[in-house]
């Protein structure tokens, strides 16, 4: 079974961030095919990756739902809709990325639904790793039958609130129909020095720091310039702290 690595923490701490650099690890590394989940609607996994993308499987629904009879004539709906969804999986040399787009309209699109996630999970099956990068609720995760997360990243700014937000999502697994293997703290644009204040308050949510990634000049020039973040330097301050953090969650994970 793949293995799963979700990213959690509320909007704008730098979850497609690390989203990026986590697929640029593993582009680096070659040989381990992994496929990259978008599944956050106001996200923009793809740029950051330097990609242009034109459809979602969100896309694929809302066409289906308007016009159900559009199946072309002789064609089975189930495949027809496999179909559309090879059409939005976008397939690069060092990994594939699939990107969820909006998930629920009006009315009921349960049938739709349960055909598209259980492709997405087909899907999945091909490949050794998974990441996916996720809206703060999550919604994505606790749809897939599977519910197996093996590391859930949970991405914080420096700050109590970011924090706070991350015990809250902590909170709330409890809730989820998930079953989340291990979990791990990324204190995003982090001083040299944590304070005492921050690390108490990372104590009493009780979970680990896994990585503290630095302020990193590079990722403002690259997000102005929409230069893929898969093209930054091997020095580059961001990127070093999530390759030594990969190196980590593989010994974990695998
Ligand atoms: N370590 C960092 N140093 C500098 N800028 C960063 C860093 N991490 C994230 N950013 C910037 O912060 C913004 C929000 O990050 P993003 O990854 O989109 O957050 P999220 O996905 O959690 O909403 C982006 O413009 C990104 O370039
Ligand atoms: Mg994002």
């Amino acid at each position: 079974m793949s293995k799963v690595i979700a990213m959690s923490g509320k909007g704008g701490v730098g979850k497609t961030t690390v989203s990026a650099l986590v697929v640029r690890y593993f582009m680096s590394r070659k040989n381990d095919p992994l496929l990259a989940i978008d599944a956050d609607p106001n996200s923009n996994l793809g740029e950051t990756l330097g990609l242009k993308i034109e459809k979602t499987v969100g896309d694929i629904r809302e066409n289906f739902m308007k016009d159900p009879q559009g199946v072309p004539s002789g064609m089975d709906k189930i495949l027809y809709l496999e179909m559309l969804m090879n059409q939005v999986l976008i397939e690069q040399k060092a990994f594939d990325l699939l990107v969820m787009g909006r998930q629920e309209g009006q009315g009921c699109y349960c049938m739709v639904n349960n055909i598209l996630n259980r492709f997405a999970e087909e899907l999945e099956g091909n490949y050794k790793y998974l990441l996916v990068d996720n809206e703060a609720g999550m919604e994505h995760l606790s749809r897939r039958t599977s519910g197996k997360v093996d590391i859930l990243l949970m991405v914080t700014d420096y700050s109590l609130r970011g924090l706070r937000a991350v015990g809250r999502i902590n909170e709330m697994l409890g809730d989820l129909k998930l079953s989340v293997k291990h979990k791990g703290l990324i204190v995003n644009r982090a001083p040299k020095n944590l304070s005492k204040a921050f690390l108490d308050e990372v104590e009493s949510i009780g979970v680990p720091i896994l990585c503290i990634i630095p302020d990193d000049n590079n990722l403002l020039e690259f997000d102005m310039e929409r230069r893929s973040l898969l093209e930054l330097e091997d020095d580059s301050p961001a990127v070093v702290a999530i390759n030594q953090m990969m190196e980590k969650i593989k010994k974990i994970i695998d």
